[in-house]
């Protein structure tokens, strides 16, 4: 049985691959897709090359896979495009289950970023393959990996209000997808990963300030001008609106659960938000 796994030379799909060999799955089994193969050289499996805006290469390196696991794009150009090509691959390489990375609560959440991943559901509730829905809320390391600026000027921005963010260590997303990966279960499901413990982004503040014993506070801005702040920073103008959107989806209580799957699929409490910060501070 062969789990091949696309964006692996990306951030998460790195500690896929590392968590799939340290659970002893036998790197025969495993097939990392990547664009650019050299960048994967590293990953210590098989590498098979396929770009998401190419079918035919898709094609060729679905062949013989059993579990696939679709990350979705990091280049959101024509990312519907490139997400129904993977789709559309992975049918008729006839995979037994693809397992996509997608957006918590993709059901009902209204945030910018998210319609991309709902109308990649939609094409994989078409296809007819029997599929796990993995709907990632925002990496913890979203707000652990630029402190630089907040313990500089002793502010850290948003438009999140007094919203809570589920946010999640990529490492346990990693755990989840392997823990999906490995089970010989088929059947077709959704699971809403978050963190444990959500956080307000002033409750961020006051766990960064605690543990660098420096005044670092939160400052809540409209969207519009969170917005601007973030391409004055040198943001390009459309991703900085995608995440002061994010950010008011935040504030809506659209990027937070309590479904508590996280926990359950990977055996253990999610990392917490003080632990990832003390491992970067
Ligand atoms: N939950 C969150 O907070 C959050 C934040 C950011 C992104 N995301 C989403 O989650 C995904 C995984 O996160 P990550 O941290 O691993 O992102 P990442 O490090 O940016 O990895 C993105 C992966 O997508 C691959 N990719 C991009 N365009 C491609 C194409 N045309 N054909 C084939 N592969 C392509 C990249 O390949 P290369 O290595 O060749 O560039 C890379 O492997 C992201 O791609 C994005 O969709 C989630």
């Amino acid at each position: 049985m062969t789990i091949t796994v696309t964006g692996a030379t990306g951030q998460l799909g790195r500690l896929v691959i590392e968590e799939l060999l340290s659970q002893g799955v036998s790197a025969a089994r495993i097939a990392a897709v990547a664009r650019n193969p050299q960048k994967a050289s590293s990953l210590g499996v098989a590498v098979r090359e396929a770009d998401y805006f190419q079918p035919e290469t898709l094609k060729k390196a679905f062949a013989g896979t059993q579990k696939l696991l679709f990350i979705s794009s990091g280049d959101t150009n024509e990312r519907q495009q490139q997400h129904r090509n993977v789709v559309d691959a992975a049918a008729a390489a006839g995979v037994s289950q693809i397992i996509y990375t997608g957006i918590l609560n993709a059901e009902t959440t209204t945030i910018a970023l998210a319609a991309d991943h709902q109308a990649t559901e939609g094409f994989i509730r078409d296809s007819g393959l029997p599929h796990v829905f993995l709907r990632n809320s925002w990496y913890l390391e979203n707000y652990t990996s630029n402190l630089a600026s907040a313990l500089e000027h002793g502010v850290i921005l948003g438009s999140a209000g007094e919203g809570r963010v589920a946010a999640a260590a990529r490492s346990d997303l990693a755990a989840a997808a392997v823990a999906v990966l490995t089970s010989q279960d088929l059947t077709s499901r959704a699971y809403e990963l978050g963190g444990d413990t959500p956080f307000t982004l002033a409750e961020l503040a006051a766990e960064v300030a605690r543990q660098t014993g420096k005044p670092v506070s939160y400052q809540d801005l409209p969207e519009a001008e969170y917005a601007a702040a973030l391409k004055g920073f040198g943001l390009p103008e459309q991703y900085a609106h995608i995440l002061a959107d994010a950010d008011s989806g935040i504030a809506r209580g659209e990027l937070t659960t309590a479904s508590g799957d996280l926990s359950r699929l990977i055996g253990r409490p999610t990392t917490t938000l003080a632990a990832a910060l003390s491992a970067v501070l």
